[in-house]
């Protein structure tokens, strides 16, 4: 496995591999990987001839007072995940490197109310942020397929809509959300909790099991669902909501109706500690 810190040495890599016919899975990451990183980059071995894998904590994603200095980095045991996992190079750029100079004045950005749902409302350049790393992972990388995460399931649908309006000839594979063996969805900012916030940490996932449950046992409405959530999260102390939603899967609109893959989404405080977590409605599951 190689480690290219420039992008002229993905180029020159990925141009090598294009010339012998080979295809190019991307997996981009902040890096400080876990389960869930580790099964994209195992899929994008299984469904690619090579896999790349980017570590870049992307600056224009956080807003002020956001995490960004304090986020989780092991550039180290990274590699040996990657490297175990099958992947053939990991990109590892300075800002400075992706952003000359430190900074952009050009971004990528959906213009209609996508990315003001769910985490928009509270992060409201943090969309604009991953449209334009992505995107430039993209063009530097140029792979066939690129992974992502349905943890992050309104930035895979806003992934998606830029691939269609821009017209990158990429196939968007999205991965199923891996959790801990009593539930919680794996995150590289669950580090951040304390033993006792861990365990209150297992309302989000409590949460997703509630709401799936009523959906199995055919209630539609999805503003009695939303509320018998929100409901639970309540009763722990710890917990503090930013948001339970039901938005449309595929263009992020609130709907009152639990329709086949509305997205079941929610972000929670945990103490100072914000996680997310979210079920798609699938009704032949029922
Ligand atoms: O999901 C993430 O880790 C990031 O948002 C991504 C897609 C790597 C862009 O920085």
């Amino acid at each position: 496995m190689k480690i290219a810190t420039t992008i002229e040495e993905v180029r020159a890599q990925v141009r090598a591999w294009h010339k012998q016919g080979l295809t190019v899975g991307l997996v981009p990451t902040m890096g400080y990987l876990h389960e869930g990183h580790a099964s994209l980059i195992k899929t994008s071995a299984a469904r690619c001839d090579r896999t790349v894998v980017s570590v870049f904590v992307n600056p224009t994603q956080f807003g002020p007072g956001e995490d960004l200095e304090s986020y989780p980095r092991d550039f180290e045991r990274d590699c040996a995940v990657c490297e175990k996992m099958g992947a053939d190079l990991v990109f590892h750029p300075a800002v400075t490197e992706m952003y000359p100079g430190g900074q952009t004045a050009t971004y990528v950005e959906i213009l209609d109310d996508m990315p003001k749902q769910l985490c928009g409302k509270t992060r409201p350049i943090h969309f604009r942020g991953v449209c334009t790393v992505v995107s430039k992972l993209f063009n530097i990388v140029q792979p066939e397929r690129a992974f992502f995460g349905e943890k992050d399931a309104q930035q895979l649908a806003i992934v998606r809509r830029m691939v269609r309006d821009l017209s990158y000839g990429i196939e968007i594979v999205g991965c199923p959300i891996v959790r801990e063996l009593d539930g919680l969805a794996k995150s590289s900012r669950n580090t951040y909790l304390s033993p006792e916030e861990r365990k209150a940490a297992l309302c989000l996932s409590q949460a997703v099991r509630l709401g799936k449950k009523m959906v199995l046992e055919g209630e539609r409405d999805a503003r009695v669902v939303l509320n018998a959530m929100r409901n639970l999260i309540a009763h722990e102390p710890l917990a503090r909501i930013d948001y339970v939603e039901a938005v449309d899967g595929e263009t992020m609109a609130p709907t009152d109706e639990l329709y086949d893959n509305v997205l079941v989404a929610m972000a929670v405080y945990i103490g100072s500690t914000r996680l997310i977590d979210n079920f798609s409605v699938k009704l032949q599951e029922g």
